[in-house]
């Protein structure tokens, strides 16, 4: 059965909900699922803009048929390659066969390396170019690694809308509410909106501020994103995000506590800190342990807040390999222009503090290490109370510091 709604008069959404799916890219956990955006165009030519992962063909496919409504479709213009959006292709020009595809020539490419026939189908376009599909005009703008090398969106000139591919999306999937101003957004989506940016186009800062450059230039009224609910009201909410996360600045003031603990004392050290620092006045403190909190919520949480401390055993005489990795993904995503505060803990050959302040310093960019640490030997003491209490101070100055 269909189930399709209209974003403007003659457009329409033909995209289709995954809640199955527990892992997008088979790495970030979904519990709300996510959506797959497509959309119809019913001018004097038809247009589908992008398609959907396979799992979500056929309600794809009875979504377009429903809309089409017999007439033939046209044209078949994909901004985004990866198989989220690109897998059913193939289907759409088996079932169409007089529909052609508009793109860009490494969207090509890559169509062709995953083996799609599309050989005497193509109209090939670049940044700049217009086509004209008889009200509605469009012009396409590059996008390169928003989050593909491939990817672009389309601007219609005529009413504003905005196929931004990639960019704007959010995990979760649509429960019929299709517009950001149909659900509490800032409540119930912005961390799945986050989460998502951060962890797929997070490492991309520079080219999203390309894009937003160029975004810039025109009156966008729309934004019909490939993820997650259309923008109509209040874009520069949802733009102003994007300017941050994209250029790493966090978006509040606050202590991000993630700990890695085999036997609960690095936990109470970290724990003992959070309470400092909410006596000390700074109540935006939230505590994760990375062993049991997936990366992608960490980095997540990670480009919201100012201020991070990584609280880490020693294991093997390194770091605990889930921090490591921790560390690895933030360097992996260009996480930068953090304050960081550290505790360490060894029962013996206490060296994770030393080898977290190493990564920090050497393999990451702009990443401010406060000189103030907790070091514990098996766990926290009486001893330990003037460096907690020193280190709780350090952020705390640090936080009152910046901007
Ligand atoms: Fe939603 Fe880069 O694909």
């Amino acid at each position: 059965m269909y189930c399709v709604r209209n974003v403007t008069e003659d457009l329409y959404w033909v995209g289709a909900n995954d809640r199955r799916l527990s892992l997008f890219e088979n790495i970030h956990p979904i519990p709300r699922g996510v959506s797959y955006n497509a959309y119809l165009l019913m001018d004097e030519k038809t247009v589908l803009f992008d398609t959907v992962d396979w799992s979500a063909c056929r309600q794809f496919l009875e979504n377009v048929e429903h809309v089409l409504d017999g007439r033939k479709l046209d044209y078949l213009l994909i901004n985004h390659m990866e198989p989220d959006h690109g897998a059913s292709i193939e289907e759409v020009l088996l079932r169409y066969p007089e529909c052609q595809i508009i793109s860009n020539e490494k969207a090509f490419l890559l169509m062709r390396q995953f083996g799609f026939q599309i050989d005497g189908r193509t109209i090939e376009v670049k940044e700049g170019d217009t086509f004209s599909f008889g009200k509605h005009e469009v012009t396409f703008v590059a996008a390169p690694m928003v989050h593909w090398p491939e990817a672009m969106v389309t601007f219609d000139t005529t009413n504003g809308v905005l196929f931004s591919a990639d960019a704007f999306g959010s995990f979760g999937a649509l429960d019929g509410k299709l517009f950001a101003d149909e659900v509490n957004f800032d409540r119930d989506w912005i961390d799945d909106a986050r989460r998502y940016f951060t962890n797929i186009v997070g490492k991309y800062g520079p080219h999203v501020q390309a894009l937003l450059k160029k975004a810039s230039t025109i009156d966008i009224k729309i934004i019909c994103p490939l993820h997650g609910p259309v923008w109509r009201k209040d874009l520069g909410y949802f733009l102003e995000k994007y300017d941050k996360w994209s250029r790493y600045e966090p978006e509040e003031k606050g202590v991000l506590i993630a700990y890695a603990s085999m036997y609960g004392n690095t936990e109470a050290a970290a724990g003992a800190l959070a309470a400092k620092l909410v006596e000390k006045g700074m109540t935006n403190v939230v505590m994760y342990d990375v062993s049991n909190t997936h990366v992608s919520y960490l980095i997540s949480e990670t480009f919201r807040l100012s201020h991070i401390v990584l609280a880490s055993v020693t294991y093997n005489l390194g770091i605990y390999p889930v921090m490591h990795s921790y560390l690895m993904d933030m360097k992996a995503l260009n996480v930068q222009k953090r304050t960081v505060g550290i505790i360490e803990n060894g029962s013996w050959a206490c060296k994770s503090g030393t080898l977290m302040r190493e990564f920090l310093d050497e393999q990451m960019k702009e990443m401010t290490v406060l000189d103030d640490q907790l070091t514990l030997a098996s766990a926290l003491n009486e001893n330990g109370i003037a460096d907690l209490d020193s280190l709780a101070d350090s952020l705390i100055e640090s936080i009152r510091n910046e901007a």
